[in-house]
């Protein structure tokens, strides 16, 4: 079918077939017609040795008559003798040799233009391969993935390549454990039983299930928005929903934070709509960016809630009320919060409105709160809820409009049934449990305290991230090795196009499932390394003027870290107490060792 529709393509394009019609062709293919045409393709690809062997002669002759493709011919033919060794040469060396029922070199310097032969040089891809990769290998971008097993039964342990080889994981964004949580593992294993591994389709056919449709319930109830569309991943759901809507919109222009993530700057590429990038969290220059355009211009703000590489949080009321002022729609990728902030797990949006978010009935509204004026909130399933997918929360009529609308959610397969399962009992697990949240906050507490004493720079921020600063990707790297083959302490090491040249760092991400002892070990070796490379402590920093917070003023950091002035957590302690205490009734267990509580009691 294809064949046939790029031949009429072709006839229609073709001033000779034009007149001629398919039937020119096939004649010329032998009277096979189209197969025989598409057949001497494959038997080209094929033989890129010899080229002569594709029984195209004829076809050639029929083409030298058209007046647009002919001259080509014609000149390829005049420097064929100067090629003509080469190609005896090729083909003396062919597999085909003597089988295709041709002679070698007869039809191929004789017969085919110069582009369809193997006289000229062709591009060298492997060449460009290597210098792509050097260029990454000289500007030290180049990635090296470490092979990490995470064993389910021993979170946050792992083993290396060597199972015996046993390493603390410390950078993971299973954020809360939940990819071996029990109540997410069961269901995982009751649907994998009932309806078997895969999705069998896209959602258009025979991929949409009753799994799905409970999935996208769930989350359009944990975002309180009137829908939901759940995608592979949140890096299609950014890519998929930004093109789609913002090429939509008619010269819609969309307003991106500097450190958006790349799912969202691929998205608002591809949307080819006018774009303006503003400062992180820099609402005056954002505000002067929105005002350059009427209110009826169709806007788009992107942000995110919390910043995976900073763990700096975005000014989400703030930008909500200029998307008001100025008539400007906010995309906001809760990608790092959901799970792990509000008293539900919703994110950031829904933790500005704690109390009122814990009042009000699970999925409705609470009309006025931050998390309502957002108007299209992304998540992933595959950080706190610990298994894989992306998602959007919105209007039931963008929501509708992108299922319709988005390639990337029409045509791929769907997300398999036990991935879904998962999902829904990870969502509704930690819409109730606190235990998770609690100890993941605590423990950032601590360490961060820890850090702090022992002069480890840490980028300041109020979320769970805990960004420590290298500002140097050799040594970035360096400092990642050591504590793994010396420490037996798994951090990644950050390096540019991720993070700004200047600003490598090891990005450490505290999880429940770590203790006290774990964290001694930790500072410990953070400590060691820093002594044995010789790396700037935070007065180091504080002497050069700082750098992304690190060593900088308080108010120069309060601007960039995006919370609340005078508040350094976005739980703050009396949510955590709060927090404690739910899980005591709830369980009737402190969900925490007794010497984690004076800290957060104190306060
Ligand atoms: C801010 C942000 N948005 C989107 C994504 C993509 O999410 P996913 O891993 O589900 O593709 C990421 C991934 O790390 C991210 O950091």
């Amino acid at each position: 079918m294809d064949a046939i529709k790029s031949l009429s393509l072709l006839t229609r394009a073709c001033p000779y077939l034009a007149r001629t019609g398919l039937a020119a062709l096939h004649g010329a293919a032998g009277g096979s017609g189209v197969r025989g045409l598409s057949t001497s393709a494959v038997e080209l690809a094929r033989c890129s040795v010899c080229p002569g062997h594709t029984g195209q002669s004829a076809l050639l002759a029929k083409a030298s008559e058209c007046p647009v493709v002919g001259p080509s011919i014609r000149a390829n033919e005049a420097a064929a003798p100067k090629q003509a060794a080469a190609s005896k040469q090729a083909a003396a060396s062919c597999p085909y040799a003597g089988k295709c029922g041709d002679t070698p070199g007869r039809a191929g310097s004789a017969e085919l233009p110069a582009s369809l032969g193997s006289q000229e040089a062709a591009f060298d891809y492997e060449g460009l391969y290597q210098a792509k990769l050097a260029k990454k290998h000289a500007d030290k971008s180049y990635r090296y993935f470490n092979n990490i097993n995470r064993l389910a039964s021993k979170y946050p342990q792992a083993h290396t390549a060597n199972p015996s080889n046993m390493v603390t994981v410390w950078c993971s964004n299973d954020y809360l454990g939940q990819s071996r949580n029990p109540v997410v593992v069961d269901a995982m294993t009751a649907a994998l039983n009932t309806y078997g591994a895969g999705a069998g389709g896209t959602r258009n056919i025979a991929g949409n299930s009753g799994l799905h449709v409970r999935l996208e319930a769930e989350l359009a109830g944990l975002h309180r928005k009137e829908a939901a569309l759940v995608f592979s991943s949140c890096f299609v759901a950014n890519d998929a929903t930004l093109s789609t809507l913002c090429s939509a919109l008619p010269d819609c222009v969309i307003f991106s934070d500097q450190m958006n993530h790349a799912s969202m700057i691929q998205g608002i590429r591809h949307s080819k709509a006018r774009k303006h990038v503003f400062e992180h969290n820099n609402l005056a220059q954002l505000e002067q960016q929105l005002a350059q355009y009427p209110r009826a211009t169709p806007k788009l703000i992107a942000f995110e809630s919390v910043y995976s590489m900073s763990g700096t949080v975005g000014r989400v009321p703030e930008i909500c009320a200029l998307a008001r002022k100025y008539g400007a729609l906010t995309f906001l990728d809760e990608v790092h919060a959901v799970g792990m902030y509000g008293p539900r797990g919703a994110g950031v949006a829904e933790h500005y409105d704690y109390d009122a978010s814990l009042r009000a009935p699970a999925g409705q509204r609470v009309p006025g709160s931050v998390l309502d004026q957002v108007d299209i909130i992304t998540g992933t399933l595959g950080k706190a809820f610990g298994i894989v997918g992306g998602y959007i929360a919105g209007s039931s009529a963008l929501v509708d409009m992108i299922r319709s609308y988005a390639p990337g959610f029409i045509f791929t397969t769907s997300l398999p049934p036990p991935i879904s399962a998962g999902a829904v009992a990870s969502i509704q697990y930690l819409a109730d449990s606190q235990r998770e949240r609690f100890l993941q906050q605590t423990h950032v507490r601590q360490l961060k305290a820890d850090l702090a004493r022992a002069g480890i720079p840490v980028v300041p921020n109020p979320s769970h991230i805990v960004p420590v600063l290298v500002g140097d990707a050799a040594r970035a790297k360096r400092a990642s090795d050591m504590l793994l083959a010396e420490h037996s302490i798994y951090v990644q090491s950050i390096n540019h196009p991720t993070v700004p040249v200047g600003e490598e760092r090891l990005r450490i991400t505290p999880g429940p499932g770590h203790d006290a002892a774990m964290r001694a070990r930790l500072v410990a070796a953070l400590d060691a390394v820093w002594s044995a490379l010789g790396l700037r402590r935070s007065a180091d920093w504080e002497r050069e003027g700082g750098r992304c917070g690190v060593g900088e003023s308080r108010t120069n950091s309060e601007l960039h870290v995006g919370w609340k002035r005078g508040v350094d957590f976005v739980w703050e302690d009396h949510q955590l107490k709060q927090a404690h205490d739910y899980e005591l009734a709830r369980t009737g267990a402190v969900p925490v060792a007794p010497a984690l509580l004076p800290m957060i009691w104190a306060a």
